[in-house]
Parts: C-alpha cells; structure tokens; sequence
C-alpha cells in the first residue's frame, strides 16, 4: 500500500471519531439513553430497545456475514463482536419466548433496516461504518450501560448484550476492530463516505431513541420529575 494511502487508514478510525463526536454528544444527553443510564428504566422499556436493536443487528450481521470476503469488511469481520444472539438471549430472558411477534418495531428502526439492506445490495463497504458505530459504541459506552443493567432488578442482570468476556478480552476486541479499520483500502473519498455514513448512523439512532422515549411515555414522565428531587 502506498505511503500516502497508508496515513489516510492510519486517520480512518480518528475521522470516525472527530465526525460523529458532536452526534455522540447529542445522543448521550436523549431522554431515552439518560433513563436507562439513571438505573431507573422500566423492564417493558428496555425489552422495547432490545427487540428494535435486534432488527438492526440481525441485518448488519447477516450482511457482514455475506461480504466477508470483500476487501473492505474482511479487516473488520471479527465474529465475536456479533450480538444478534446475545440480544435474543436477554429478550427471551427477560420479556418471554414471544418477544419477536409481542414488541414493537419502531419507524425509524424498520428505516434502518432498510438502508442496510440497500447497502448490502449495492453498497457493502459503507457497512463498515454501521459496524463502527454499533460495536465501538457497544465496547466503549456499552460497558457503562452494563455496570447499571447489571444491578438493575428491572433488568433482573440481564447483560448478554454488553458482554464480550473479560476486561481484556473487551479491550481486544476494540483494538482488533481499530487495526482493521486501519488496513482498509482507503482514499479520500471513500473516508468521507464512510463518515457520512456514520452520521447517518448516528441520526437514525436519534430518532429511534425519540420514538423509544414517546412509546414508552418517557418524555412526559421525565419532564413530570420535581426539579431536584430524586425520582
Ligand atoms: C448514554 C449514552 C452513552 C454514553 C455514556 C457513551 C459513552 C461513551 C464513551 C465513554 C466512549 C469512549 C470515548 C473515548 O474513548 O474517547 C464512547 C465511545 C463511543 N460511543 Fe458512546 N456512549 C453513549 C451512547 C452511544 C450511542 C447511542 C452510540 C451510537 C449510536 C455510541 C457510539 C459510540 C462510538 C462509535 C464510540 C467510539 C468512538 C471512537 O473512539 O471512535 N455511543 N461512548
């Protein structure tokens, strides 16, 4: 690979970050992400995450699974990283066996799906952002999420989504998905697709997480909080 195209990877996973950083701020501060992080979340809420989650992943995943001999996915084909399982095994867990056909699919979640089929059928490499988005932010802000299902009765321990092993192995993982994001071949404008992209990823989160808060009557019940009180 030529020197220049080489720095231009090396940048792959920094422009990543620098692009999507003001969306990841507004993300953290939705009222749906601010509920499930104060440990205050209710069960039916959080199976109403999962399950739109789940439609999401089983896609990317089976469309990572169909190119993973492309180029550009292969870096970033890590296995380990999938969740589709692991979010049926908490749906299961904690909503019952009829999960699937009992919740709810979300606009915006049934529109993501959507792009990443279109993907799939023309446009594989800019899955790579999707996987960016979804993965890093499940092993990096994820790991927060799961310290509070964890002790939340709610959620009654529930943490197969968030788990990727121990510590290390966590670690492993992010440093794997990096390096692959780092030996991509890689130009111009293929970088600034892929961030396009991942904002895309990012306001489609965004709005699913709206529709979450409304579905669940989020919005009013937090706006319903006494200023400064507990609850
Ligand atoms: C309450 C919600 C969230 C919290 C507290 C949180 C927290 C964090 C933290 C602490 C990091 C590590 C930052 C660093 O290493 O500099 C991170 C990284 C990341 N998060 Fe989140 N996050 C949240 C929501 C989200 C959401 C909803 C998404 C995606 C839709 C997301 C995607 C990412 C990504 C892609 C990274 C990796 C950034 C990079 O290093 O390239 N996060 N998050």
């Amino acid at each position: 690979m030529p020197v220049q195209e080489r720095r231009l990877n090396i940048g792959l996973a920094e422009l990543l970050k620098t692009e999507t950083r003001a969306l990841h701020s507004v993300a953290e501060r939705s009222v749906f992400l601010a509920e499930l992080l104060s440990g205050r979340m209710d069960r039916p809420a959080y199976c109403a995450f999962l399950r739109n989650l789940h439609a999401i992943y089983t896609v990317l995943e089976q469309s990572l699974e169909r190119h993973a001999q492309h180029p550009m996915i292969a870096p970033i084909f890590l296995p380990a990283l999938w969740r589709t399982c692991a979010l049926e095994h908490d749906l299961r867990a904690l909503h019952g066996a009829a999960w699937a056909d009992e919740l709810a699919l979300q606009p915006s979640a049934a529109t993501y799906v959507g792009r990443l089929r279109d993907l799939d059928a023309e446009q594989p490499v800019l899955l790579v952002a999707h996987a960016y988005v979804r993965y890093l932010g499940d092993l990096s802000g994820g790991q927060m999420m799961r310290r509070v299902v964890a002790t939340s009765t709610a959620q009654d321990g529930a943490v197969a989504f968030y788990d990727f092993g121990d510590g290390l192995a966590t670690q492993a993982l992010t440093l794997a998905f990096r390096h692959g994001l780092g030996a991509m071949p890689m130009d111009q404008s293929r970088a600034s697709a892929l961030a396009a992209e991942a904002r895309l990823a990012f306001d489609l989160h965004q709005r699913l997480f709206g529709e979450l808060a409304a579905a669940c009557g989020l919005t009013a019940r937090v706006r319903a909080r006494p200023m400064g009180g507990e609850g």
